[in-house]
């Protein structure tokens, strides 16, 4: 079939599996490239660095979590398992693009000579912890690093049964602010109505840290944790601007919830000397935050401003940053007053946020964005789907069964 990009709402609703090839070969390049011959101080070569070898990515198919699993597995070949929810290819249907990410990812990686794996499925699931459980057990004994990377709309509480929705709402009172739509690129006014208690409580079931504790409980039970093992969540805090519906939001109480629930899984984790964090990382255009209203306006000229001064960075090279200069580079762990890594850091710099809230005030409803770079962050969005890569030719006939 011709593939073609559809997009609802900013949701993708398909993915081209010889672009999404190519976005993972690309990444794995970069990570390559670097690892061995890089000169620059903030993505440094690997080589002496204490990098994990056997890694566990629960949402290690898309955004930050399979930059995760790339930098894991090409910056110091270590063996990986995946755990995700992808929808499969059928003659006419495309797959999910972690589905296509996947695919090459583990093809490129057992090429090379490593084990990869994936078990798909509901990672919130009793039965998806057992058969990661035993796929460990069988392929890499244990891990030393777990990362958790899920974002999700909902979560079935294996205890009770019951279904969690995730809202991305403000709490108390009705937030309107600018914001913008990726197609149109027309500036436009958001408003969003404040979130019920049921629904900040829900968020929180879905997006805290309960189902991270599950997990580390569960592992470490099962004796799949290896000696001084980590594990490492994701969380986002970003500008003033956006507060009243990301951190101050349902979704911020979600974070808030993942953040504590580190330090007791740290405490948890003494008996194997392990360590659990929470990394704050930067803005980016993924499946996730593409969804998140007032965001991508906020993207569009936070990506300009910091291309002008030469500090963007995509999902891999976050990661890539975070493993080699922060959470292995053979310093004691840096992070802040709360306990978290910070590697939002360039993007949270004064100089930065100063001119994105001056190029903010600039922007009228009704009208094209002024001086923020929607087009880079469109363009990110298409390759993270497998389009808009220029030297692919997206009229040729494909079988979205193959990658
Ligand atoms: P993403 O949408 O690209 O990735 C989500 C992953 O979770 C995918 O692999 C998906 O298959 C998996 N997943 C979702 N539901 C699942 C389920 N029930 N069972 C198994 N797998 C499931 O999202 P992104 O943006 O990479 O987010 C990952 C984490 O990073 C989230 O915690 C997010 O809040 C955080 N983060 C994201 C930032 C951003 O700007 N994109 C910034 C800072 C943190």
């Amino acid at each position: 079939m011709i593939i073609t990009k559809k997009v609802l709402r900013n949701v993708s609703l398909t993915a081209h599996p010889v672009g999404c090839r190519r976005y993972v070969e690309d990444q794995i390049a970069w990570v390559e490239s670097h690892a061995k011959h890089s000169t620059q101080e903030h993505y440094p070569q690997i080589e002496n660095l204490p990098l994990p070898k056997r890694v566990l990515i629960l949402g290690g198919s898309t955004g930050y979590g399979l930059s995760s699993r790339i930098v894991a597995a090409f910056a110091n070949g270590a063996d990986t398992i995946n755990v995700s929810f992808e929808r499969e290819p059928s003659e006419n249907k495309t797959a999910t693009p972690g589905w296509y990410n996947t695919m090459a990812f583990e093809d490129i990686a057992k090429r090379k000579g490593l084990k990869a794996s994936s078990v798909f499925g509901d990672a919130f699931s009793t039965q998806v912890k057992e058969a990661v459980a035993q796929r460990i057990q069988d392929e890499l004994g244990q891990v030393d690093l777990v990362i958790y990377s899920l974002a999700s709309p909902l979560r079935n509480d294996p205890a009770t049964g019951q279904t969690y929705k995730s809202v991305l709402k403000p709490i108390g009172k009705t937030f309107s602010a600018l914001s913008v739509d990726l197609e149109s690129e027309i500036v436009k006014q958001a408003t969003i109505e404040p979130a019920t208690e049921e629904q900040v409580t829900e968020t929180v079931k879905v997006m805290g840290g309960e189902d991270w504790s599950l997990w580390i409980d569960f592992l470490l039970k099962k004796h799949l944790l290896a000696k001084d093992a980590m594990t490492v969540a994701y969380s986002y805090i970003g500008p003033r601007i956006t507060y009243p519906v990301y951190r101050e939001g349902t979704i911020g109480k979600a974070k808030e919830h993942l953040e504590n629930s580190a330090a007791q899984l740290t405490n948890k984790l003494k008996a194997i000397n392990g360590k659990a964090y929470v990394s704050v990382n930067k803005a980016l255009v993924t499946r996730a935050s593409a969804v998140i209203p007032v965001v991508p306006l906020y993207m569009a000229l936070l990506y300009q401003v910091m291309k002008e001064k030469g500090l963007h960075e995509h999902c891999t090279q976050q990661i890539y940053r975070l493993f080699t200069t922060l959470l292995y580079s053979n310093k004691a762990i840096p992070t802040d007053s709360e306990g978290r890594v910070r590697v939002d850091d360039w993007e949270m710099l004064s100089e930065i946020q100063q001119e994105v809230e001056r190029r903010w005030a600039l922007q009228q409803e009704g009208k094209p964005l002024v001086q923020g770079d929607l087009g880079g962050v469109w363009e990110e969005y298409e390759q993270i789907h497998g389009f808009g890569f220029s030297d692919i030719d997206y009229t040729k006939d494909v079988d979205p069964r193959i990658v």
